[in-house]
């Protein structure tokens, strides 16, 4: 097996490289694996396409807490309650949060001091929230609304072709 994300350049803008990765993790995401199989894949599809990214992940939702889920990048934080941090303001409000100076967001969580910016997105099961993804970056102002487009766009996708499956979590 070789699965590999493929570019048509190097000089793309990030919005072609999201056009261009978002059909690709449709196919990488293969039907009756188990959810957290597909998770782990896309959080490395997304870190491994955008340079900018110095983590990507998902935090799950399980009464009331979020808890760490697939992801690539640095060791972090096991949970995050619903309302702290980014990931629990964007889980409680139920809409992405764009983080362009996290010293400008009180609350911040830190798992890594490098961190500079983040963007964080719901991930719904229906109209569920199921938790969030997270996107982290060592620059300022990495993320802005074509990443949320795309990024919203992959979640639904995860809403409707991931997370409608029975094939549960490997335990
Ligand atoms: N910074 C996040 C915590 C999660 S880590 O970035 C992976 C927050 O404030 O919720």
């Amino acid at each position: 097996m070789s699965e590999q994300i493929i570019f048509s350049g190097n000089n793309l803008t990030e919005a072609d490289i999201y056009k261009e990765l978002l059909p690709q993790i449709h196919l990488l995401v293969t039907p009756g694996e188990p959810v957290i199989t597909s998770l782990a894949n896309i959080s490395a599809a997304l870190k491994q396409s955008f340079p900018k990214i110095s983590w990507a992940g998902f935090y799950i939702l399980k009464e009331n807490t979020l808890w760490l889920g697939p992801f690539q990048g640095k060791i972090a934080c096991s949970s995050i309650a619903i309302g702290r941090g980014v990931c629990g303001t964007s889980a409680k409000n139920r809409k992405t949060e764009i983080v362009p100076d996290i010293e400008n967001f009180p609350g911040h969580i830190a798992c890594d001091d490098g961190s500079r910016s983040e963007i964080v997105v719901p991930v719904f099961r229906g109209s569920k929230l199921y938790g969030v993804l997270d996107l982290d970056s060592y620059f300022y102002h990495a993320f802005n609304e074509i990443d949320q487009k795309y990024l919203e766009e992959l979640c639904d996708f995860i809403n409707k072709e991931v997370l409608t499956r029975t094939s549960g979590s490997i335990n």
